[in-house]
């Protein structure tokens, strides 16, 4: 099983990433450490029916006393309403800091059961049970806990570690393809910025259906590139920003089409088929990458291309607006070459006379 230890500066020392397919049925052991204790699991309505009464029975069999909170799927749960939900449920439950709460979801459960964690009695233990691709090899490692703001994304949060984090892979087999398809752009984006190989065993699959058997080693080997970002980095002031390698496009067409029309990766994959171009223009990455990198998107059933309709004038206000920007600059990753990857200060007029000329 791979099993990756995660480092955090600053913080009591490292924890484990349990990752196996079919974990679910042998997690008890791993819950031990919480006999005596209670554990209160969050999750939402999709994945509630399908995972919940197998973590529940886990908990009781490791000596642990489980308390389940269902909540509304989606990304409208990240919210204050839903955390003032939770702090009284955990408070209705009796849980003290000397108990856990356990996120069983996708990326807003994990987000928003992290800030809980990190925030009720000023502390208390987080598990990680991540069941979305996303989560699994992004959301669920690297600390970041929030909840949104009616004005904004992720405004209020914090940096708090779990203390264990467990990823059953075969739990991607009843997620919806599109999710799961959301997940690969993120995936593809690690072999982009950091490791040729994994581009190369991406590519060489070359469907998702070759692909889902390697979930596991997959999975780890995100994780343990993301571990050594967030290690180097742990609270986002440099070297972090390679992970935004076709983020900043990516959030203008999340923007302009709408939250929600254009999933997240989708948005990212589209980002990162432009930003190899922009590097092209740069003469900072090779001439093929563009094209490579669309090949590969396209095997998998990825989006690569803008959609209709978001013209560089609906697009441009809010790249510019982007948190990477400085002054007139805007902060682009670009690749060097497939597997290595650097930020650079794009002044803003330039990169809109790209987006112009592509479209
Ligand atoms: N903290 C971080 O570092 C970080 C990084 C990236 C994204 N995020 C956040 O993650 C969130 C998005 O996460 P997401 O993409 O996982 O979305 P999500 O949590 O909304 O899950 C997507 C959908 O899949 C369903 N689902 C989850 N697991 C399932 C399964 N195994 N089988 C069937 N259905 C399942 C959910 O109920 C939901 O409807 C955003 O809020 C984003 O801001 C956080
Ligand atoms: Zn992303």
């Amino acid at each position: 099983m791979p099993d990756v230890r995660i480092r955090i500066p600053g913080t009591p020392g490292e924890y484990p990433v349990m990752i196996e397919s079919g974990l679910i049925f042998r997690i008890t052991p791993c819950l031990k450490p919480f006999e005596g204790r209670k554990i209160a699991v969050i999750t939402d309505e999709h994945v509630a029916p399908l995972y919940a009464g197998q973590i529940t029975a886990a908990i009781e069999a490791a000596g642990a006393q489980p308390f389940l909170r269902i909540l509304p799927a989606g990304e409208t749960t990240k919210c204050m309403e839903q955390l003032t939900g939770i702090y009284d449920f955990l408070l209705d439950s009796g849980i003290t800091r000397i108990d856990a709460l356990l996120a069983l979801g996708g990326g807003v459960i994990g987000d928003l059961t992290g800030y809980a964690a990190a925030t009720y009695l000023r502390g208390v233990r987080f598990i990680q049970f991540p069941t979305t691709l996303l989560a699994q090899v992004d959301s669920s490692v690297g600390g970041k806990v929030a909840v949104n703001h009616p004005r904004g994304k992720n405004l209020l949060g914090a940096f708090y570690q779990p203390e264990l984090v467990l990823i059953d892979t075969d739990t991607l087999r009843t997620l919806d393809q599109r999710q799961v398809g959301a997940g690969l752009g993120e995936v593809i984006k690690y072999g982009c910025i950091l490791d040729a190989g994994l581009f190369r065993q991406i590519e060489a699959c070359g469907s998702r259906e070759n692909l889902a058997p390697h979930y596991p080693e997959i999975v780890a080997r995100c994780i343990e590139l993301k571990g050594q970002v967030v290690f180097e980095d742990p609270y986002d002031r440099g070297l972090r920003m390679i992970l935004n390698f076709g983020h900043t496009l990516a959030h203008a067409i999340e923007n302009a089409a709408g939250y929600g029309q254009v999933l997240h990766g989708e948005a990212v994959c589209i980002g990162m088929v432009a930003a190899a171009a922009w590097g092209t223009r740069l003469g900072i990455t090779p001439p093929d990458t563009e094209n490579h990198i669309r090949r590969v998107l396209t095997a998998y059933a990825l989006p690569t291309e803008v959609p209709a309709g978001l013209t560089t004038e609906k697009l441009f206000p809010s790249l510019a607006l982007d948190k990477k920007s400085v002054g007139k600059d805007i902060r682009v990753v670009c690749l060097e070459e497939i597997g290595r990857a650097r930020t650079v200060p794009v002044p803003a007029a330039k990169l809109k006379a790209f987006m112009e000329q592509s479209s």
